[in-house]
């Protein structure tokens, strides 16, 4: 039988062991290599076997989850199950938590969300998947979920165990509601949370003719910061490019957008890029994207959204400046405001009076690219704060102080008056004893962030502390600033500020003196004071003495019917009015009596009138309790109706929170301030020994430059050596610009400077934004931008224009806009380049343009391998190489690499200025063949020859 040499019987050496080696089959080699095939062969098939086994039992388990996954029961739905089934139909879309009992609950799909984002458990119960979480966890798993980029909604409980027991509904479920919804860009976070809530942007666009790359859109904007109650509005018409549109995304990075579901094709590729990047210049987080509903009327019905928006506004007094707005403006309205309905977050839309209008006509704006490649906001290695503009700018105290900070940089003035407004109020705080400027520095570092609480007060979210500790530094800002002694300062700015401070200190006392002033902890029954603006609250709080009383008053009768007279009322594991009888006298407990709990040596009880009374007492408890929750509402909605005064504060302090931060930069020892040349027609840039803010902070040897830009000389070709300074001196010349006209103090021994309308700046591989592109038509497509809104009063930075194709192109695209800047615009232009012909420009613009290099040192004769020392001083003249071959050693690139490369440089550089020489030659001696030929041309020809 085959089975007698089954491996058993080979391979079982412990059972073979008792039996003699002669008992052993002997086996040939040949036997032994058949037999051990056939092993594996049938333990092969065996696992084969098992592994189809396994894939059926998988199926099977994952065809049943899926049934079960669907909401057709298996049993009855139970009525807290009907309950989940209707508020999951009311709310799709939604990723429900609903509170039952001391958890909050997840069902069906939702529990398998909140498991994997949550790490929590999941399971089938009854008819769903259930997940949940404790009450108290309540606001951290709710974070991560909206962090997530899912729309969540929180439903209460809204009756509770004692009233419900005596109510007609007894026999039902408890009551249930949607009481909140938060998305991204929704989220009211609490006062003390690191970053504030982001902002929702709303967009609406219109087409305004054009196909392709020439087609242009109009484009409404809303954009409104639930937690701060900022709100910006806008209207602007796009190129392709979207440039307007990026620019607005950089400046606000709205953490939600809200769009029509159809977009025009560019945006909706800007729109879904968004969506999906992580860490690039609009931040470190993927933006969430809401779809507007398919049946919307209000993005191409005007008439539907202003009635809509209109009704919204009937009876308050921004109604009249509302439909003043742009058509489209009413529309994106309409549409921001029916979707933050659905969250209960519409109060602070009410009032027009906070609506600001994005671009200002005392403000420059700086674009997307200029805020990229300056790195003002972020810098761009790992797109964090650290080591931009704003870092360096950045003192403040206060958080809403920091906020507006970042609106200043952003936007620079252009308003003389207000520019040196802001800069004398600097001049002045630097050296001044007035003892205002030192209690407000030490104030701003311990204030709450007052103007998140002031929101959260303002939609009814305030906790009893964050209410006290707005309260509380409002009296502080309020209080320091009263004395009508103090000095005054001679700059008006300064002293309007301060006066501000003190006008809400009535107010504000009055408030906190209706309450508590010892109230520490949540419980809102001990926050209320004043009997007169609150006479529930001691009504009922009598009513639960009363029954208290009635309660003492019953153990004396007990004690004479039981005539039992040490009887005493005990309260053991939460159980209260328990009747304590020693063990040894319970036969003297009447009938009725029941026992409640007991030990060795007492018994405890309740009897049927104390059992009631403490019913009685628990109905008036929660009557108390939903007393106490009116009255706060109430009285947040009280200190509301001063929302506009005590904002007006918080935006004052704000205000002086700047200006002291830039007064801590200008203290800095060799930062001047600057002067602005009030001759409007004339810009110039005269700035001695200045230094790139960052830049000299990274490097103990930093070498400083002069810049000067007057009359016509007003554009400089910049060339030199690979990492010579290039980019850091022309980027250094902006950021002295920006921060002059921010009101700040300049890197630099002396600095002129001229009000500019706008920086514009073209420099290095775009950012990847608009996916598809090539890069050379991005950077072509910028320029275009540039030179379609450039004037005389502008600063443009071209770096390395040109570079993206082929040389002969690049340098012959790079000529011709070079010389379109330097005749038709006229603006202060810096081109950096690696071509040196472009230098010739000069001749043919003498006065307006100027050569200028980055000095080096070349230790030995061979040009290309030569050491490089950078100087980093700026000289006139061309840079006639650029030592690539140095950088490409620097960067360890193979040195046999290097040599071909030279090798290959040297032969085309030949052949070029062979070419580039025939040309010319050509060129002279078809002037002279003119009939009529112009001898100061040919000289000109010739003199480039
Ligand atoms: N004025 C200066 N003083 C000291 N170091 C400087 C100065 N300017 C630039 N540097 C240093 O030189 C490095 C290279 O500068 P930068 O990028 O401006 O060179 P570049 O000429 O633009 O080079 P490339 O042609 O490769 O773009 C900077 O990162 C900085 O560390
Ligand atoms: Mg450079």
């Amino acid at each position: 039988m085959q089975v007698d040499s089954s491996p058993r019987a080979v391979a079982a050496p412990e059972e073979s062991s008792s039996t003699s080696e002669l008992s052993k089959p002997k086996l040939s080699d040949q036997e032994k290599q058949a037999l051990h095939e056939r092993f594996a062969q049938k333990f092969g098939s065996m696992d084969k076997e098992r592994s189809l086994k396994r894939q059926r039992v998988e199926q099977l388990m994952t065809d049943i989850d899926k049934q079960k996954e669907q909401i057709i029961p298996h049993q009855k739905f139970t009525p807290l199950e009907t309950q989940v089934v209707e508020l999951k139909a009311k709310y799709p879309g939604c990723l429900l938590l609903i509170e039952v009992g001391y958890k909050f609950r997840f069902f069906g799909e939702d529990a398998k969300i909140a498991s994997r984002i949550l790490h929590i458990a999941n399971f089938i119960d009854r008819n769903f998947y259930v997940a949940s979480i404790p009450v108290h966890r309540l606001n951290h798993h709710v974070q991560k979920l909206v962090k997530a980029g899912y729309r969540v909604g929180i439903v209460r409980q809204t009756e509770t165990a004692a009233l419900k027991a005596v109510g007609s509904n007894r026999g039902q479920p408890f009551q249930r509601e949607l009481q909140q919804m938060i998305t991204k860009g929704t989220m009211v976070d609490d006062m003390v949370s690191p970053q504030s809530g982001g902002y929702l942007m709303c967009l609406v666009e219109e087409k305004r003719g054009g196909h392709g790359s020439d087609e242009r859109v109009y484009t409404g904007m809303v954009a409104i910061q639930p937690s701060t109650g900022d709100i910006i509005y806008d209207t602007f018409e796009d190129t392709y490019m979207r440039s307007e549109l990026e620019t607005r995304l950089l400046h606000i990075e709205p953490s939600e957008i809200l769009v029509p579901r159809i977009l025009s094709k560019p945006t909706e590729k800007l729109v879904k890029h968004l969506s999906l990047q992580k860490s690039t210049s609009f931040g470190e987080e993927s933006v969430r994207i809401e779809r507007m509903p398919s049946d919307d009327t209000f993005c191409g019905d005007y008439n539907a959204a202003l009635t809509f928006v209109s009704e919204f506004y009937t009876s308050t007094p921004s109604l009249s400046q509302v439909v003043e707005l742009p058509d489209i403006v009413i529309k994106t309205l309409a549409c921001i405001i029916r979707y933050l309905d659905e969250f209960n977050l519409t109060n602070t839309l009410k009032n027009t009076k906070f609506f600001k209008h994005f671009v200002s006509a005392s403000h420059m704006l700086l674009n997307g690219n200029t805020l990229v490649n300056l790195e003002i906001y972020r810098n761009n290695t790992d797109f964090t704060e650290k080591g931009s503009l704003f870092s360096v700018l950045n003192h403040t105290g206060t958080k809403f102080g920091q906020r507006l900070l970042k609106k200043w940089v952003g936007r620079p003035l252009v308003d003389l008056d207000r520019l040196n407004e802001r800069i004398n109020a600097i001049e002045e705080l630097i050296s001044t004893d007035n003892p205002k400027k030192n209690k407000a520095l030490s104030l701003f570092t311990k204030l709450p962030d007052i103007e998140k609480g002031l929101c959260r007060i303002h939609y009814g979210r305030s906790t009893p502390k964050e209410l006290i500790q707005v309260l509380d530094a409002l009296i502080r800002i309020s209080t320091a600033f009263l004395k009508a002694h103090e000095p005054r300062f001679s700059s008006d700015l300064l002293n309007r500020l301060f006066d501000t401070l003190p006008t809400i200190h009535d107010t504000v006392v009055e408030f906190r003196e209706a309450i508590n002033p010892n109230f520490s902890g949540d419980n809102l029954i001990d926050l209320f004071r004043s009997e007169e603006r609150w006479p529930e609250i001691p009504k009922q709080k009598k009513n639960i003495k009363y029954v208290e009383t009635l309660l003492v008053d019953h153990l004396e009768e007990l004690k004479t019917t039981t005539h039992m007279n040490d009887l005493k009322y005990v309260t053991v594991a939460g159980i209260e009015y328990l009747i304590e009888v020693p063990n040894t006298r319970t036969k003297k407990v009447p009938n009725d009596w029941i026992k409640i709990s007991g030990t060795k040596a007492v018994s405890r009880y309740h009897n049927k009138y104390i059992i009631n009374q403490l019913k009685e007492r628990e109905q008036y408890r929660e009557l108390l309790a939903l007393s106490v929750e009116k009255a706060y509402k109430d009285f947040l909605s009280e200190i509301s109706e001063n929302y506009e005064q005590f904002r007006e504060v918080v935006s004052v302090l704000a205000h002086l929170d700047c200006l002291l931060s830039l007064t801590i930069t200008a203290s800095q020892s060799d930062y001047v301030k600057p002067v602005f040349n009030a001759d409007q027609q004339e810009t110039e840039i005269q700035v001695v020994n200045g230094r790139h803010p960052i830049v000299e902070r990274l490097s103990s040897t930093y070498v400083a430059n002069d810049i000067h830009f007057s009359g016509s000389q007003k554009a400089m070709i910049l060339t030199g050596p690979n990492m010579g300074g290039k980019s850091s001196y022309i980027r250094q010349i902006a950021l002295i610009s920006i921060m002059g006209q921010i009101g700040s103090y300049v890197p630099a021994t002396s600095a002129t400077l001229s009000i500019l309308d706008a920086v514009y700046t073209r420099m290095g591989a775009s950012d990847n934004m608009m996916r598809g592109e090539s890069t050379f038509m991005v950077e072509l497509h910028e320029t275009a931008d540039i030179m379609k809104y450039a004037t005389a009063k502008s600063l443009v930075i071209l770096d390395e224009l040109g570079r993206g194709t082929s040389t002969h192109d690049g340098q012959a695209i790079a000529y011709a806009v070079l010389k379109h800047f330097v005749q038709h615009i006229k603006s202060i232009t810096l081109f950096v380049t690696h071509y040196p012909s472009l230098g010739k420009l000069v001749k043919t613009f003498p006065g307006h343009i100027r050569n200028c290099y980055m000095s080096y040192i070349q230790e030995g004769d061979d040009t290309d391998f030569a050491n490089i020392v950078f100087l980093y001083k700026l000289v006139d003249g061309i840079a006639l190489n650029s030592y690539g071959m140095n950088v490409a050693r620097l960067a360890n690139i193979p040195l046999s690499v290097i040599k071909a490369a030279k090798q290959k440089s040297d032969e085309m550089q030949k052949e070029m200025e062979e070419r580039q020489f025939q040309n010319r030659r050509i060129q002279v001696l078809k002037s002279i063949m003119q009939p009529s030929y112009d001898t100061e041309q040919i000289k000109h020809e010739l003199s480039m020859l």
